[in-house]
């Protein structure tokens, strides 16, 4: 709000302001755009670790992080060290994970399309769980079966037909959707039956994932609810309600924790009667406020009477999120965190888009100058995963931060990089 000093909820665990200077990870986070450039991402490694520990308390050691929400090689290592699965929807997210280290067993294989190469992968590597999705993966299995794969451990994904109140393109779980085994008309029926009857399948269980940004967690109970009476009598040994709780983006949005939301999850399960063991995949929860992106502010524009445009050096190639979604954002000056926040300004990128806006009304101190650092909080979850190099911008380095030091994870894409594909 105007003159407000910065909500401190939206910062990761370890932040602190020191003379008006952001700390994170005990590293000045003016020193770290410095030394590593902008855009960067910074996370803060001891919220990630503590945020997977309190995950695995919460629904134990089966619970899987959703690692589409941001994924490198330290990520899904640092995953793995917590104790917690890793849940990978393609090829490429199951090639990190296998490079990082990861045992295959456990690694949880989503997606609603996967290709017989894939599937193949997967069972090659010995993956713990296939989550399948579809009649046509079913089909893909047995044949890969057929000709000498091993018989992997699958989980049914069914869809609840549950409106999460959330944005439409963050539902998952409604019948009018290309995610999983829809429970009207028999379907959800059949495909157990044909998993449970198939020799080239183990049928472990049921997967439900609703949508994500889920605020209201009665949806999960919903869901619950319908899915009851099909995991009961499936012979399920595991349910997991897959992810989506919701994170607080912006000042006066408060979220639950992943402790409460297990509470909640269990209680609905245990009302609805249902047996098996149950976990969760969460990926924003995770790494979402984790993570700040921090930019150098390159031009400030004025149209009197009408606006004021912060241009930074970065955009919807590291935060595509304002432009798909709607997604707010709030914005920090990173050399003066607790002066009022007097002015109201767009905060754009560098890109040839008039919807290239990071935050559509941001808050930030009269202070702000062109060449200083500005940070959006909230930044972890699907931001560096969603990136792109569109403009040929080039993609921001990571870097974890702990105890007062930082580590690249990810390297800033060169220029060398932009062509490195290209075929002369
Ligand atoms: N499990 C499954 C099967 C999923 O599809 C997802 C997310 C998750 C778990 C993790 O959900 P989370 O806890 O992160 O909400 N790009 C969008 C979010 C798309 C989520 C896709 N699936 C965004 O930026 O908000």
């Amino acid at each position: 709000m105007n003159g407000d000093v910065f909500p401190r909820h939206l910062l990761p665990d370890s932040a602190k302001v020191d003379e008006g200077r952001l700390v994170i990870g005990g590293c000045d986070v003016s020193d770290l755009a410095h030394e590593f450039g902008t855009p960067l991402f910074i996370y803060d490694e001891e919220h990630l670790r503590a945020r997977c520990r309190e995950a695995v308390s919460a629904f134990g050691p089966d619970v899987a992080y959703a690692s589409k929400a941001f994924l490198c090689t330290a990520m899904a290592r640092l995953v793995h060290e917590e104790g917690m699965k890793i849940d990978v929807s393609t090829g490429g997210e199951m090639y990190v994970a296998l490079h990082a280290g990861v045992p295959p067993e456990r690694i949880v294989f989503h997606g609603n399309n996967k290709s017989t190469a894939e599937i193949e992968m997967a069972l090659e590597h010995g993956v713990g769980r296939i989550v399948v999705d579809s009649w046509d993966e079913i089909d893909r299995i047995e044949a890969l079966v057929a000709s000498g794969a091993t018989v992997p451990a699958v989980l049914l994904r069914m869809n609840p037909g549950i409106e999460a109140h959330t944005h439409e393109y963050l539902q998952t779980g409604v019948t009018d959707s290309k995610f999983g085994f829809p429970l009207t008309d028999g379907v959800a029926q059949a495909a157990i039956d044909r998993v449970r009857s198939s020799p080239s399948m183990e049928f472990i269980g049921v997967h439900a994932h609703i949508g994500s940004q889920v605020f209201d967690v009665s949806s999960f109970g919903k869901a619950i609810d319908a899915l009851a009476p099909f995991v009961k009598d499936s012979g399920a040994t595991e349910f997991s309600i897959g992810g989506g709780l919701g994170v607080a983006y912006v000042e006066g949005e408060k979220s639950g924790t992943i402790s409460e939301w297990a509470d909640q999850v269990r209680e609905a399960v245990q009302r609805a009667g249902i047996g098996a063991t149950v976990s969760a995949e969460p990926g924003r929860t995770i790494v979402a406020t984790a993570a700040v992106t921090v930019y150098t502010v390159g031009t400030i524009k004025r149209v009197p009477g009408i606006r004021t445009y912060v241009a930074v050096d970065g955009g919807m190639s590291d935060n595509p999120r304002p432009v798909l979604y709607g997604s707010g954002y709030e914005a920090i000056s990173v050399t003066d965190v607790d002066a009022p926040r007097t002015e109201t300004v767009r905060i754009v990128g560098k890109h040839c888009e008039s919807g290239d806006i990071i935050v559509r009304d941001a808050h930030v101190p009269e202070s702000l100058v062109v060449g200083g650092f500005l940070a959006t909080p909230v930044t972890g979850a699907y931001g560096h995963s969603m990136g792109s190099n569109y403009n040929k911008v080039l993609r921001p380095a990571v870097v974890f931060v702990h105890s007062g030091v930082p580590r690249l994870v990810v390297e800033r894409e060169s220029y060398r990089d932009l062509v490195a594909r290209d075929v002369d």
